[in-house]
């Protein structure tokens, strides 16, 4: 059985303003007081694992053993099914340093180059972690098509060119409750809030 979250505060073990955006809305129906890794001014670890769960792990692990908190982190990235997976868990670092997601987008186009095969799907890991080393994980996915030129300008990441299986257009162009209604993130997190938060509802 997992381990319930019954601590009254939570770190968000991560630096990306838009993951901290998209948590802090889900976690707004708990009574869950939420402080960013941030705000904490906690390290940010580097990434060393070679999958999703395992850097998940990493960061809120850090993250909690500093803080003394309870701390949740998202690695997350897309997977392109032409690209063998790629970017994956480098997502975030084909931006390069100053974190340009047009130079990441522009990359994923001239390496699919002619290819037909557009799949594509978003991967969100979800790592709960205590200050004493224990960890709940989950996965989440949701499945789609790469389409170029990007569109739109909510969101963030990848989302100008991923547009969901059945949808016509890209996350970017949703509203944030259409994206949450079938995000990566919100799949992993129903996982989450199912096992570790159900007493806190
Ligand atoms: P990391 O998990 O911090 O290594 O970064 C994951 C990267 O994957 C993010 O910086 C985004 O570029 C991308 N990514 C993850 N989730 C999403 C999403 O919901 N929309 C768009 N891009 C995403």
């Amino acid at each position: 059985m997992a381990r319930a979250f019954t601590a009254g505060r939570l770190v968000l073990a991560t630096h990306n303003p838009g993951k901290v955006r998209e948590i802090a809305e889900l976690l707004a129906p708990f009574k869950v007081d939420v402080v960013s890794a941030g705000e904490l001014n906690l390290p940010e670890p580097e990434e060393t694992e070679t999958t999703f769960i395992g850097n998940a792990k990493l960061k809120a692990i850090a993250a909690a053993k500093a803080s003394g908190l309870p701390a949740l982190s998202d690695d997350s990235g897309l997977s392109v099914t032409a690209l063998n997976g790629a970017p994956g868990i480098y997502s975030a670092r084909w931006a390069g340093p100053s974190k340009d997601f047009n130079l990441a987008m522009t990359r994923v186009e001239k390496e699919l180059g002619g290819n037909p095969n557009r799949t594509a799907k978003f991967v969100c890991a979800l790592a709960l972690c205590w200050p004493d080393g224990h960890c709940e994980t989950f996965e989440g996915e949701v499945h789609g098509t790469l389409s170029f030129p990007q569109r739109g300008q909510k969101g963030f990441g990848y989302d100008p060119i991923f547009m969901a299986k059945g949808q016509t257009i890209t996350f970017a162009e949703m509203e944030p409750a259409a994206k949450h209604a079938m995000s990566h993130r919100v799949n992993a997190f129903r996982q989450l809030v199912a096992a570790c938060f159900k007493t806190n509802q």
